[in-house]
Parts: structure tokens; C-alpha cells; sequence
């Protein structure tokens, strides 16, 4: 496919391909995995009711302006503010979003090898006949054992970076054309079979009725890191993919469509995991183990539930693939540009480093279980600081950035494409970038780190 952006970097090469690669790295565990597991620890309907609600102040504004820098500059996260910005103190954006593509690998690799394991269970037919309590058991032998975890895991960093090594266009866009519109469909049938068990009616009304007693300031602040994390927002991967992006798309509906899409996901496997946990009676609160547990649950009392399972794990593999290529390439990116290195050694040794980070998150299930920092077990505290503190961080960082530093015609030339295109709600967009995002974003750090209090 041709170089499109004209500036001879490898670039997207059409208009799907733009948003197919976007929305897969968007769409992952974050929808599938983690959205359930803290929407049901934070209240159901009162958190999804958060949750869009920092989609919408603080996501698509976010979003807009990561693919804003990216494409401005033409350049990776870190090399953009260099270049948008040479001399002054914002390369320390691109600095965090390195730190927090660690962070987040790191334990996001640990899930993804789950499952790897879960597709292997599927096909040698180990759901058949189980019950939740049995399912519950099985996953929490399996991950504090110390071997298959581990290897899971490296097995997928090894995929990804792969996939990293060939390069944007033949690696990325290929594989998220074709799979994540079957992932789609897969959902859409599992959310119809939960919504229709018997009991399924009360987990509707836990996942869309508010409480509204459930909401505190910890809950509006895991929405909103749930939010950045689900967006793949505030660490930079965006300003990388926004930098791929063809001159003449136009970006406010990109932007747009992937959120809507993003977030869609994200209220399908709530319709998917809330009915059947109340269905089949399991916890809730249960934690990151939840989706592990209620959909082998689900498969194994369904009719041609064993080809499901097996489409079902390997489409999430590929969505989670789909993200963690996002992420990595942030670091490869950095690494071979900034530190001139070759873009093989650069994704060889990012891999390796953020392997061997990661390895203490899988054991953190095991062998490391004791070992606590602020309280918090390894893989929760990278969990949780991730999306709860560094991303929100460069979320604010960002859209700073944009409404105050970037200059209010280069924003605007942006959106329209240099005046090709008319820019509707201009003021508006200004507005939210520069007051409503960053003054919510500082209020709910503070808020809920107690700092302030009327
Ligand atoms: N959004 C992805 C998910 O939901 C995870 C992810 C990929 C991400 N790239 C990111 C999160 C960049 C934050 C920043 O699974």
C-alpha cells in the first residue's frame, strides 16, 4: 500500500484502516476484562453512569487532541512535543506515557496469557459440565501456579513483538480489519443468550440502574481512570497512531466513532457478565478474576458452547494483541528514534525489559502474593496506579497542551485540514480543552485523594 501521509513515514493506508487500527487498540481487555470487573466492584449502574460521563468530558477531548499533536507533528509521542514544542518542559509527556506503557504492560501481559490458557481449556473441552464454583476454583489454581502463567505470558509479549517488528501497516491493519468486526458479532450474540437466562433481568438492573448511595469520590475517579484506560488515552500511543494518519481525514469523526465504538463494547460485556453473574449466582466484587469465571460459566451451559469458548478466547488474544502492539510501539518508537537504536534491537530489548517487569505481576497470583506495596499486591498496584494515576496525569498534561500551548489556528487547522473542511462547535471544543477536562480531571484527584473538602 502507498505512503500516504506524505512525508515519507509509514502511514495507514485507508480510511478504515485508520479507524480499524485505532479501535483496536482501543478495544481490549480494558472493555472485556477490566470494565466488568470494576463497574462491579464500584457499584453496577452508578459507575457506568460515571464511566460515560468522563467519556464524554474527558475522553473524546483527550482523544481529539493525542490525534491533534500526532498528526501535526508527524512525529511519536515523545519526538511531538520536541518538535511542537522545542526546549520547554512538555517532552515530559512523552517521558510518562514510556513509564506508563511499562506499567500497563506489565500486567496487562499477565491477563492476555490467561488468555491464551483459556483458548487451550476451550479446545481440549475442560469447560464441559463445570459450575461457577468449580470455574472459580480451576482459574485460581491456575494462576498461582508459577510456570504456565509465566510462559502464557511470555508467549504473548513474544507475539506482540512480532508484530511490532513488521511494521505498522502490513502488521496492524490486516489483523484488526477482519477480527474485530467477528469479535463484535460474538458479543452481540453472547449478550442476547445472558440477557435471555433466567435471573439475567435483576444483573440488567444492577449494570443500568443507578444507586446513587454508591457513588464517592473513589468510585468517580476509578471511572475515570477506566475511561482513559479503555480510550487507550493519556500515555501518547494515540499521538504515535494519530501521527499515521492520513492529511485528509477527518479527525473529530475518527475520534468520534472509535469512542462510540470503544465504549459500545464496553456496555455489551456488562450486558454479557452482569445478567449471568446473577444468574448463576457468582460475586459481583470478585475482582480481576470475574470475567475468567463468568464466561466459561456462561459457555459451558450453552448450547455448542465449546466452539463458542474457542472463537470467544481467541477473538479477545487477538483484541488484546491488537492493544498491546499499541502500547509497545510507543516504546519502540521512542527507542529508535530518540536513542537512534535499530528498530529491531529497540523492540528486542523493550520486550525483554518490560517482560521481566512483568514476570512479578503473574507471580503476584503465587509465589509473590505477600509481598504488598501501599497494601496492594503487584499486579493491583500496577493496575490500579495505571489507569487511576498515570494516565488521567497525561490526559491533563495533554489537553493542557492543546488548549493553551499548541496555538488555537494550528488546533483549527488540524480539525479542518488546512481549511479544507468546515470546523463546526470550534469554541466549544476550545472551551472543554482548555477549562472543563483539566479543571475535572485536577478536581477528582483531589477530590478523592481527600486534599480538598467542603
Ligand atoms: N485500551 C486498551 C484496552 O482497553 C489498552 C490500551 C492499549 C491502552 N493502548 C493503550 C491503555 C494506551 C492506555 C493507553 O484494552
Amino acid at each position: 500500500m502507498a505512503n500516504v501521509s506524505g512525508s515519507g513515514r509509514d502511514g495507514f493506508g485507508s480510511r478504515f484502516g485508520v479507524i480499524a487500527a485505532i479501535a483496536g487498540s482501543a478495544v481490549g481487555l480494558g472493555n472485556i476484562w477490566r470494565f466488568p470487573y470494576v463497574a462491579g466492584e464500584n457499584g453496577g449502574g452508578a459507575f457506568l453512569l460515571l464511566y460515560v460521563g468522563c467519556v464524554l468530558a474527558i475522553g473524546i477531548p483527550v482523544m481529539m487532541s493525542e490525534l491533534i499533536i500526532g498528526r501535526r507533528a508527524q512525529s511519536y509521542a515523545f519526538g511531538s512535543f520536541k518538535k511542537l514544542a522545542p526546549g520547554k518542559p512538555w517532552t515530559i509527556i512523552g517521558a510518562l506515557g514510556i513509564v506508563s506503557a511499562f506499567v500497563i504492560l506489565a500486567f496487562y501481559s499477565t491477563v492476555a496469557g490467561w488468555t491464551l490458557e483459556y483458548i487451550v481449556q476451550s479446545l481440549t473441552g475442560a469447560f464441559h459440565g463445570k459450575t461457577s464454583a468449580e470455574f472459580k476454583t480451576t482459574f485460581e489454581g491456575f494462576i498461582s501456579g508459577s510456570w504456565w502463567p509465566l510462559i502464557w505470558q511470555m508467549v504473548f509479549m513474544f507475539l506482540t513483538a512480532i508484530i511490532v517488528y513488521m511494521g505498522v501497516q502490513k502488521g496492524i491493519e490486516k489483523w484488526s480489519k477482519i477480527l474485530m468486526p467477528m469479535l463484535l458479532v460474538l458479543i452481540i450474540v453472547l449478550a442476547v443468550r445472558s440477557l435471555t437466562l433466567p435471573g439475567g433481568m435483576e444483573g440488567l438492573k444492577f449494570f443500568i440502574y443507578p444507586d446513587f448511595s454508591k457513588i464517592t469520590w473513589d468510585v468517580v475517579l476509578k471511572a475515570m481512570g477506566q475511561a482513559a484506560f479503555s480510550l487507550s488515552i493519556g500515555m501518547g500511543a494515540l499521538i504515535t497512531y494519530g501521527s499515521y494518519i492520513p492529511k485528509n481525514n477527518k479527525l473529530s469523526s475518527t475520534a468520534f466513532q472509535i469512542t462510540i465504538a470503544d465504549t459500545g463494547m464496553a456496555i455489551l460485556a456488562g450486558l454479557i457478565v452482569f445478567p449471568a453473574i446473577f444468574s448463576y449466582h457468582i460475586n459481583p466484587t470478585e475482582g480481576p478474576g470475574l470475567a475468567f469465571i463468568v464466561f466459561p460459566t456462561i459457555f459451558s451451559q450453552m448450547p455448542g458452547g465449546d466452539i463458542f469458548a474457542v472463537f470467544f478466547f481467541f477473538l479477545l488474544a487477538i483484541a488484546s494483541l491488537t492493544s498491546t502492539i499499541s502500547v509497545l510501539e510507543v516504546v519502540v518508537a521512542f527507542a529508535s528514534e530518540e536513542l537512534k537504536i535499530t528498530r529491531k534491537k529497540a523492540t528486542i530489548i523493550g520486550s525483554l525489559a518490560i517482560t521481566f517487569v512483568g514476570v512479578f505481576c503473574t507471580l503476584s497470583f503465587g509465589v509473590m502474593s505477600d509481598v504488598k506495596i501501599f497494601g496492594k499486591t503487584i499486579f493491583d498496584l500496577f493496575d490500579y496506579s495505571s489507569a487511576n494515576i498515570l494516565l488521567p496525569l497525561g490526559a491533563l498534561l495533554i489537553v493542557l497542551f492543546t488548549g493553551w500551548f499548541l496555538g488555537k489556528k494550528n488546533v483549527r487547522d488540524e480539525l479542518s485540514n488546512g481549511s479544507l473542511l468546515k470546523v463546526r462547535l470550534f469554541g466549544a471544543f476550545l472551551f472543554i480543552v482548555r477549562f472543563i477536562a483539566p479543571v475535572v480531571i485536577v478536581f477528582v484527584f483531589l477530590k478523592s485523594l481527600g486534599i480538598i473538602n467542603f
